[in-house]
C-alpha cells in the first residue's frame, strides 16, 4: 500500500500534497487514507477466508464517521463500547445488527439503548453484569445475545497499559471460572448464549501468544458449543504495527516491508490460527482496530520556534500531548518526518508541544533534519489511539480532520470552534 510516501522531495497522502492541504485545512491536522483503512481491512479479511468471519471494527481506535463508513462500506462489523460510539456507528450508516457490544461498565441506559437497536451480542464482563443485561431484557420482553468474555490468562508481552489477558487485570472472566458463569448464565430466560469471547491485549507484534490462546480455549469452546449451541467466537483484536522504522528496512513504505512482515501480518495470523479454528465449525469474529486505522493516519503539525538550551535542541510544534497522547502516556514511538524532505545533517532533537507539562512531547534525541519555523511535520501511525484521545487541556480545540481518497480530499471533522470548548459551562449565579 503507497499511500503515504515521499514523491520527489513532497509528503503525499496517496495523491494529494500533504503540505497543500496543511495550507488549506491549517494545524494541527489529521490526514487519514480511504485506501489504507480498505486495503488493511481486505487483506485481513482475504487471508482469513479460510472460515465464515466476521471483522468488527474496534470504534474506540477511530471513531470518525467518514472511517467508519468506509469501513461499513466494506462490509465491516463494529466493536463497540459505549451507547455513544453506537450512535457514531449508526450516525455514520452502520448497521448495530453487526456491532459487538464489550466494556467492563455497560450502564442500564446503554444496554437498554442497545438491545432496542438490536446488536449482534454483548461481550459480557462479569457474572453481575449478565444479572443486569437479564433484567433490562426483561422489562423490554427481549431476549439479549450475549458471549462471556473469558481471560486466558495468557500473556501477551505488550505494554503494561495495554495488555488484557492475564488475571492482573480487570478484563474477562478466569478461564477456570467460565464453564460455571455458562452454567448460570443458561438458567436466566432473557439471555441467549451466542458466543464466546477475548482479547488478549494491544500492539501485538508476535502471533505466538494468540495462537496459545487459542489452543488454551479451543476445549472449551468445544464444550460450550455442545453445550449451548454456541454461534460465534471472538478471538479479539491486538494485531500490532510497525511504529518504527528501524524495525523494517529502509524502504519506502516501510510497515510493508520484509522485515515489517516478519513481525505480524494477517497472513502470518491466518495460517497459525485457521486450521486451530476451522474445525470449530463457529463463525468467528475479530475486533481489530490499530491494524486497520494505525498506519491509515497522520498527524501534521508546524513548527513554532526552534529554541536551543546548553544541551538540547527543541522544536516546539503546534500540536501537542492533548492532540496526540501516545508518547506521553505509554512512551510510544512515532516516526517524524518533514512534509518536504531536506537533504544534510541530521540534529538530536526533541519534538515538543505548546502545553505547559514535561511530557508534552513526542520524541527525545530524534535525529531530524534541521528544521526552522514554519516547516511542516508529520508524525506518522497517529491513526489509531490518535484523535479519539484527544482531549481540550489547556483549552486547546480538537484538531482538524481530512480524509483523502487518490486526488480528492473532503474535511471530515472541522477544527473544533474555541468557545465550544466551554459552550456547557456557566458562572454559578452567586458568583455574579
Ligand atoms: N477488543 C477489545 C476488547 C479491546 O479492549 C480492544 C482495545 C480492541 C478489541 C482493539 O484492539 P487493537 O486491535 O486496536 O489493538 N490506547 C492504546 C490502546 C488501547 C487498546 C484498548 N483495547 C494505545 O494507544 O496503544
Amino acid at each position: 500500500m503507497h499511500s503515504f510516501r515521499y514523491s520527489g522531495k513532497k509528503f503525499f497522502c496517496e495523491g494529494v500534497d500533504v503540505q497543500a492541504l496543511a495550507e488549506k485545512f491549517g494545524t494541527p491536522l489529521y490526514v487519514y487514507s480511504q485506501a489504507t483503512l480498505e486495503g488493511h481491512f481486505q487483506k485481513l479479511d482475504q487471508a482469513m477466508s479460510g472460515v465464515e468471519h466476521l471483522i468488527c471494527f474496534a470504534v474506540k481506535s477511530n471513531s470518525n464517521l467518514s472511517v467508519l463508513r468506509t469501513l461499513a462500506n466494506q462490509g465491516g462489523g463494529f466493536d463497540i463500547v459505549s451507547s455513544g460510539e453506537l450512535q457514531r456507528v449508526i450516525a455514520a450508516g452502520g448497521d448495530p445488527r453487526r456491532c459487538v457490544f464489550a466494556g467492563v461498565g455497560k450502564s442500564e441506559e446503554e444496554i437498554e439503548f442497545a438491545l432496542r437497536r438490536g446488536v449482534y451480542s454483548f461481550n459480557v464482563e462479569s457474572e453481575a453484569e449478565l444479572q443486569r443485561i437479564n433484567r433490562v431484557a426483561a422489562g423490554l420482553k427481549k431476549v439479549a445475545p450475549v458471549a462471556i468474555r473469558v481471560n486466558p490468562n495468557v500473556d501477551a508481552g505488550t505494554h503494561a497499559k495495554i495488555t488484557t489477558g492475564t488475571y492482573e487485570n480487570k478484563f474477562g472472566i478466569a478461564f477456570e471460572e467460565i464453564e460455571g458463569v455458562y452454567a448460570r448464565a443458561s438458567k436466566l430466560k432473557h439471555l441467549q448464549l451466542r458466543g464466546l469471547q477475548m482479547h488478549i491485549g494491544s500492539q501485538l507484534t508476535d502471533v505466538k501468544p494468540f495462537e496459545l490462546a487459542v489452543r488454551k480455549i479451543l476445549p472449551l469452546v468445544e464444550r460450550l458449543k455442545a453445550k449451548y449451541a454456541l454461534e460465534f467466537l471472538s478471538i479479539g483484536g491486538g494485531l500490532g504495527i510497525v511504529y518504527d522504522p528501524a524495525l523494517a528496512s529502509g524502504e519506502e513504505v516501510w510497515w510493508e516491508t520484509p522485515a515489517a512482515k516478519k513481525i505480524l501480518t494477517p497472513k502470518t495470523y491466518a495460517e497459525r490460527l485457521i486450521p486451530l479454528l476451522q474445525p470449530l465449525g463457529l463463525r468467528i469474529l475479530m475486533e481489530p482496530g490499530r491494524f486497520i486505522s494505525g498506519n491509515a493516519g497522520i498527524l501534521v503539525t508546524k513548527v513554532e520556534y526552534v529554541k536551543r538550551t546548553g544541551k538540547k535542541n527543541f522544536l516546539i510544534v503546534d500540536a501537542a500531548m492533548n492532540d496526540l497522547i501516545r508518547p506521553a502516556f505509554y512512551d510510544a514511538y512515532h516516526e517524524i518526518v518533514p512534509l518536504r524532505q531536506k537533504a544534510g545533517v541530521k540534529v538530536a532533537s526533541d519534538v515538543v508541544g505548546p502545553i505547559c507539562e514535561s511530557g508534552d512531547y513526542f520524541c527525545k534525541d530524534r535525529p531530524l533534519p534541521k528544521l526552522g519555523e514554519g516547516d511542516l511535520l508529520a508524525l506518522l501511525s497517529a491513526g489509531a489511539y490518535g484523535s479519539v484521545m484527544g482531549s481540550n487541556y489547556n483549552a486547546r480545540p480538537l484538531a482538524a480532520e481530512v480524509l483523502v481518497n487518490g486526488k480528492q480530499f473532503a474535511p471530515v471533522r472541522e477544527r473544533q470552534p474555541v468557545k465550544e470548548i466551554w459552550a456547557g459551562e456557566k458562572v454559578a449565579a452567586w458568583l455574579k
